[in-house]
């Protein structure tokens, strides 16, 4: 007999599933922050679709305004909940986080389904690494709003021009919707949601090298010591895979790296730092410690008939821990304490998708992870869910596991970890790359739109592998590559097994000369881009920022996507750039570096009327005094005034939060012909007179840049003549 009819009708009947889509009504609506509104449908169940987006449970803070005009509508249609936003008038879209393709989004549609995608190929790139479920909408008057659709089951999101659409296989989400007189202002709203970066260590803003793999103690040694013998500035060198005994995660390889703890000291002493890469893949193996004690400690994802999941990654058969249950996130974070011990500086979470080889590659067939209806425990505010519910908040559970367990093994440090899975409001735990993309033209120009997106999804720690991760790399694109990634918040340079070598001294003396250059650029400006990623870590702004950030009511710079900013204050034309469209207004070209703006590689930077950019001098890396001296660019506004900030920590720790730092606001004001330029205001208790004992000032005006020498105290005047 086919029960099938006779099943679905006593489905329907008992209100369990529906055929034709159903509209669903907001049950509940009200404001949570200021012009932040919740949307809850009625059947919305949290034990269904639980948060794991914003930071905390939001709390009702009264009515909607009566003019509030963006309300979402619900559907449910077999199970499966949709919202729609309908849009009036011209709006400029942006967001879902990791994607391809341009940076406007109007007309694209992605899969938030986490997907290990090597070269961006599957399926044609709709669907990368991680899950952004949030647009923000810029009006043809400036004016923003941006929308976060609360889920994290399989979905996919539709950027019309006039509606976006959020497609998702599973039951019934929140929606958020912030409304806001400006983009930034609603990127703001985005953090007071789902939070903001942590401060990172100073260090983690330098150059970092990276090869899959620097395969032994004594290449990662020649690599780092080339560095300091080429005097090209560099602060981390990073071990890949190789470095595992058989790919095992929390080993050693006891010939090629049998002493981390030496080879950690003399990286250490010669002022770098060194990342190790550790994947959620955990090889079945008896004689295996980590293996064992995961087993002993039930951690491990379980089918349905109660059998451990085993999925083949890098070292064969790999059993996965179940993040979703606060003890494996306690058993795993346990993990790190004897592997940093080695004197480890940072972790790479890497495959976290979770990436799964089932080597059945056609489209339609491969998985590429875990099975659907594998189930996962939940535990604390989690309910048990299946993968499909799960899948895309893998990465992100796992890097919460690691974050924390990285600040307990080493309480007085500033973690840093970087992921290539996560989701919304996963930069809480840790920094981004957008994966394997491949030394190519298009993938270089895409790296721009594709960290921009990721800066306006709440991401502002990312970057790509510079000189494209896939294939062979030449000097002529490593070089315009670095010309402009050297600007991108996280900068590191690396390269796929079997690829061509991809240091900055690889490509013979010309490349070599540009990539100092390059990065003596960044390390100049390495005072600035701290001061940067504090604002960041305040704010949830992004470091670096759409053009159009500049002025969000001229519509020429919505999709600009081959210029940015850094900040407000510094405009990055890479190399490669044609026609870029370039904010009005007054902007100086700035030099850093001899020979800078004769290198045809090199990007053009460009100082903002009405700004202070504080600089350092040329250092090695971020350990070594920026401060001897500061050096101030200043472009003053039509009103002849501009002001900045300088950010001041010890670099890592957390003494900052008790106090120990210093944010100095700068003035400079024109009187006649001359320009006084001092400190307008000071914050926090760190003191930086000695620090900072002398002070060079650049003023650009017309073209000409005008010298002044002194201290913090006394104030510079410059006469212009
Ligand atoms: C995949 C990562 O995306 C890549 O960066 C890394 O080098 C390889 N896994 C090997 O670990």
């Amino acid at each position: 007999m086919n029960l099938k009819p006779i099943l679905f009708s006593f489905l329907i009947a008992a209100g369990i599933t529906t055929t034709t889509a159903q509209e669903i009504s907001v049950l509940k609506s009200s404001l949570v922050g200021n012009r932040i509104a919740e949307f809850i449908p009625k059947g919305f169940d949290k034990n269904k679709t639980p948060s794991l987006i914003l930071a905390s449970e939001p709390k009702a803070k009264g009515k909607l305004p009566s003019d509030w005009s963006l309300v979402p509508e619900f559907t449910f249609k077999n199970e499966k909940a949709s919202a729609v936003l309908n849009l009036k008038g011209d709006v400029s879209l942006y967001g879902g986080g990791e994607v391809t393709g341009p940076l406007l989004r109007n007309g694209q549609s992605i899969k938030l389904w986490n997907t290990d995608t090597g070269a961006y190929s599957v399926e044609g790139g709709k669907r990368l690494y991680q899950t952004h479920p949030w647009v923000m909408g810029v009006r043809a008057d400036g004016s923003a709003f941006g929308i976060i659709f609360d889920s994290t089951w399989k979905a996919e999101l539709i950027t019309n021009s006039n509606q976006i659409i959020y497609n998702s296989e599973g039951a019934l989400f929140r929606v958020y919707i912030i409304d806001r007189k400006s983009p930034q202002e609603v990127i703001k709203g985005l953090s007071e949601l789902t939070g903001t970066i942590k401060l990172p260590p100073r260090w983690a803003l330098g150059y970092h090298q990276c090869r899959f793999s620097y395969d032994s103690e004594k290449r990662v040694m020649e690599i780092a010591d080339t560095f300091r013998e080429k005097k090209i500035p560099c602060d981390v060198i990073w071990m890949d895979i190789d470095y595992m005994q058989g790919y095992r995660v929390f080993t050693f390889d006891s010939i090629r790296f049998k002493n981390p703890k030496v080879l950690n000291d003399n990286l250490h002493k010669k002022g770098f730092r060194a990342v190790y890469m550790i994947d959620p893949g955990v090889k079945v193996d008896k004689d295996y410690a980590v293996y064992n004690s995961g087993t002993q400690s039930d951690v491990w994802v379980k089918q349905n008939n109660g059998e451990e999941y085993h999925g083949k990654v890098w070292p064969g058969d790999c059993a996965f821990p179940d993040f979703t249950s606060p003890k494996t996130r306690n058993w795993w974070g346990g993990l790190y304490k004897d592997f940093l011990a080695t004197g480890i500086d940072g972790v790479w979470n890497d495959m976290n998708e979770p990436a799964v080889n089932d080597n059945d590659f056609s489209e339609d067939k491969r998985l590429g992870t875990m099975p659907y209806d594998t189930p996962h425990k939940g535990g604390g505010n989690l309910p048990q869910g299946s993968h499909l519910l799960y899948h895309n908040a893998y990465g992100r559970l796992m890097v919460e596991a690691s974050y924390n367990g990285i600040l307990k093994a080493n309480p007085s440090k500033r973690p840093f970890l970087l992921t290539r899975s996560n989701l919304l409001g996963g930069q809480r735990y840790a920094a981004t790359w957008t994966g394997d993309n491949y030394a190519g033209w298009d993938h270089l120009k895409l790296s721009v739109p594709m960290s921009l997106t990721l800066g306006l999804s709440g991401q502002p720690f990312n970057g790509p592998d510079i000189g494209g991760f896939l294939g062979n790399t030449d000097g002529d694109l490593w070089a315009n590559w670095l010309g402009f990634g050297a600007f991108m918040p996280f900068a590191r340079g690396h390269a796929c097994a079997g690829t061509n070598d991809k240091e900055p001294w690889a490509y013979g003396a010309e490349i070599e000369k540009t990539s100092r250059i390059a990065l003596e650029r960044r390390y100049r400006l390495l005072p600035y881009l701290y001061t940067l990623f504090y604002e960041s870590s305040q704010t949830g702004l992004p470091v670096m920022a759409p053009v159009f950030f500049a002025d969000a009511q001229d519509s020429r710079l919505r999709a600009e996507e081959q210029a940015f900013l850094l900040g407000e204050n510094l405009l990055v034309v890479p190399a490669f750039a044609k026609d870029p469209i370039l904010p009005s207004g007054i902007w100086e070209e700035l030099s850093l570096v001899d020979g800078d703006k004769q290198d045809k590689y090199q990007a053009k930077l460009s100082i903002k009327g009405g700004s202070i950019i504080p600089a350092g001098k040329i250092i090695q890396n971020a350990g070594e005094n920026s401060f001897d001296p500061l050096s101030l660019f200043v472009c003053l506004d039509k009103d002849g005034k501009a002001n900045g900030e300088l950010y001041v920590d010890e670099g890592d720790g957390f003494g900052f939060q008790k106090g120990d730092y210093r944010l100095v606001t700068f003035s400079a004001e024109k009187n006649n012909n001359t320009v006084l330029i001092k400190t307008a205001g000071i914050q926090g208790k760190r003191n930086i007179d000695k620090e900072i004992n002398k002070i060079n000032v650049h003023l650009l005006l017309n073209g000409k840049t005008y010298e002044g020498t002194g201290t913090l105290k006394d104030g510079i005047t410059i006469t212009l003549n």
